[in-house]
C-alpha cells in the first residue's frame, strides 16, 4: 500500500518502540496540509500537546503560529511535526535512542509530503541535518538538500519566549521563509 501520512498518524498513535510511550497520554504525530510547501520540526510534544494529540499548540506553539502568520503564511500552507513523537517525562531532552527509534515517521512524513522548505526548531532537531554544528552559528542559514528542497535551522521558540533578544532574532529568521519558498 502507497505510504501516507494518516497511515504514518495510525501507526505513532499505538507505537511502543521507545520508552517515551509509557508516559504519554497522546502520541503526536503532526498536523497539517499534506502537500504543504513547508514543514516545522520541533523537538517533542509538552504537557499541552501531549494531552491534546497535537503539535505546538501550548505557549511555545502559539508564538510560533503567530510567527507564521505574521511572514504571511497561513496555517494551511504549513505541516508542524516533531523529532519525536510522544513527549518526554517532565519536558527533559530526548535521548539518543528515542530520537533514532522515532526517526522513521520523520522520514516517513518528509518522504510523503516531499516539502519545498524543512525548517527545524531548536538544536535537537537541527541535529538532526546538521550533526555537530553548533546553532549559534547555522540559524537563519539555508542549505540544500534533495530532490531540491531547502533547510533553514531556526532557534526553538520556547527560547524566545524568556528571551527578547532571542525573539527579535527568530522573527529576523523566520521573516527569510517567503523568500525560500519563491526560491524553488
Ligand atoms: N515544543 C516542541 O518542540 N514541540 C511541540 O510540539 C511543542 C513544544
Ligand atoms: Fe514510538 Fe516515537 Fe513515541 Fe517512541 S516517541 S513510542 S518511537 S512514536
Amino acid at each position: 500500500m502507497k505510504d501516507s501520512l494518516d497511515i504514518i498518524a495510525d501507526e505513532v498513535r499505538i507505537c511502543k518502540k521507545c520508552d517515551l510511550c509509557k508516559g504519554r497520554t497522546n502520541a503526536v504525530p503532526g498536523e497539517g496540509t499534506p502537500n504543504a510547501q513547508v514543514m516545522f520540526i520541533g523537538e517533542g510534544p509538552g504537557a499541552e500537546e501531549d494531552k491534546q494529540g497535537r503539535p505546538f499548540v501550548g505557549r511555545s506553539g502559539k508564538l510560533l503560529r503567530e510567527m507564521i502568520r505574521m511572514v504571511g503564511l497561513k496555517e494551511e500552507e504549513v505541516f508542524i511535526a516533531n523529532v519525536v513523537k510522544c513527549r518526554p517525562p517532565g519536558n527533559r531532552d530526548p535521548k539518543p535512542e528515542e530520537i533514532a527509534a522515532c526517526r522513521p515517521y520523520l522520514d516517513r512524513q518528509i518522504a510523503v509530503m516531499n516539502p519545498k522548505v524543512m525548517v527545524s526548531l531548536g538544536r535537537h532537531a537541527m541535529e538532526r541535518e546538521l550533526p555537530g554544528m553548533k546553532i549559534s552559528d547555522v540559524h537563519g542559514k539555508s542549505f540544500h538538500r534533495k530532490n531540491g528542497r531547502l533547510y533553514m535551522p531556526l532557534y526553538h521558540p520556547a527560547v524566545a519566549l524568556y528571551s527578547p533578544k532571542q525573539k527579535d532574532v527568530l522573527i529576523e529568521d523566520m521573516k527569510k521563509l517567503p523568500k525560500l519558498i519563491q526560491q524553488i
